[in-house]
């Protein structure tokens, strides 16, 4: 199932590549019908730090304030090997092997679009991290929710970000990775209030909680972890990040980690749930997940790939849908037909329901 992720992930490239955003573009918006994962939550909730955590790499801008200022679109491959490299699309053929530079490049390249101000632009950034220690996944960072414009910055800028958010997360492919920090009460998280806007149900949505380590003493997380506090059709999963501290150090990930994995599992409270919390167990579980909606989203896109493009002009004509001759040849023939899958697909929506998955 690995090699359909992955196989997802260079579709999508692939349509990127080829303008699949333009307004002439014949390709229809393939990138907006596959399953992506965004990252969600308030300004500082940790978004960057959990994103990090799941690639296993220091990669990105993380800090107080507004950091991440650009929607950052992230596309982990698992390769076999040691080594682990990093390209983005407006650099293509560069290699990154440091990854203290992709960090300065994210930075730039922002800065490039917005100016080094606090402004923030729609306009993503596509990365791409070949490594032998991810999941195959596709995720994106995105700006935090903000209640007000700080100096330097539009009063249009609260709702700019909440629309920008928005417009990933609304779409029903989306998974959703809500931030909400353990050390604010659930009640005022930004995540939880608009991923139930766009996901009532909680089905496609996951509650992850920051800062468990950071909450006053004599309280605890367990009845947010244990869905007491809000309930989510998943089960909630509680995180350490590093702290601002840690990264002032250059606390590894490794160290970080096994320190995450510790916290859990000696700290009386959570002891019991130590099993299913942590970063790399979120991990998994996304990995798991979008296994389950791609396959239940576009049967047999891995045989649709192997077929000539006669074969496939043939099953286009069998749906219905004769293809123009210069239209693009085979990748044009299998989007098309990924899309018309996905149009069944939506017309059953209301009808699916994801899979209780059990952890
Ligand atoms: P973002 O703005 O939501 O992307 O948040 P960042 O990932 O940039 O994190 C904001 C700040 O909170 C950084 O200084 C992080 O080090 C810190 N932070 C994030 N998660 C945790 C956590 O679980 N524990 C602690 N102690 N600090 C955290
Ligand atoms: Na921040
Ligand atoms: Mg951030």
């Amino acid at each position: 199932m690995e090699s359909l992720i992955s196989l997802v992930n260079k579709l999508q490239r692939a349509c990127t590549a080829l303008g699949d955003h333009g307004e002439e573009s014949a390709l229809p918006t393939l990138w907006d019908s596959l399953p992506t994962i965004a990252v969600v939550g308030g300004q500082s909730s940790g978004k960057s730090s959990v994103l990090e955590s799941i690639v296993g790499k220091d990669f990105l801008p993380r800090g107080s304030g507004i950091v991440t200022r650009r929607p950052l679109v992230l596309q982990l491959h698992k390769i076999d090997g040691e080594r682990e490299y990093a390209e983005f699309m407006h650099l293509p053929r560069k290699r990154f092997t440091d990854f203290a530079l992709v960090r300065k490049e994210i930075q730039d390249e922002t800065d490039r679009e917005t100016g080094r101000t606090k402004q923030i632009s729609p306009v993503p950034i596509h990365l791409s991290i070949y490594s032998p220690n991810v999941v195959n996944l596709t995720l994106v960072d995105l700006p935090g929710l903000t209640k007000v414009a700080v100096e330097g910055q539009p009063d249009s800028i609260v709702a700019d970000i909440e629309n920008m958010v928005r417009s990933y997360i609304e779409k029903p492919n989306c998974i959703i990775l809500a931030i909400s920090p353990a050390n604010q009460d659930l009640a005022t998280s930004d995540a939880i209030k608009i991923s139930r806007e766009v996901d009532p149900k909680g089905e496609r949505t996951f509650g992850v909680l920051t800062k468990i380590d950071l909450m006053d003493k004599g309280t605890d997380a367990v009845d947010m972890l244990e869905g007491r506090s809000y309930r989510l059709q998943y089960p909630w999963i509680g995180v350490v990040n590093r702290s601002q501290a840690d990264i002032n150090k250059n606390v590894d990930m490794i160290a970080a980690r096994r320190r995450e994995r510790e916290y859990f599992a000696n700290t009386p409270e959570y002891k019991h749930l130590a099993h299913r919390m942590g970063s790399e167990h979120l991990g998994k579980i996304l990995s798991k997940h979008l296994e389950q909606v791609i396959k239940s989203r576009i049967p047999g896109i891995q045989s649709l790939i192997n077929k000539t493009i006669a074969e496939l002009e043939g099953e286009l004509n069998r749906l219905g849908k004769p293809i123009a001759a210069d239209a693009g040849g085979k990748l044009y023939a299998i989007v098309e037909i990924c899309r018309i899958f996905d149009q069944i697909y939506k017309e059953h929506l209301d009808g699916v329901r994801p899979g209780g998955e059990k952890v």
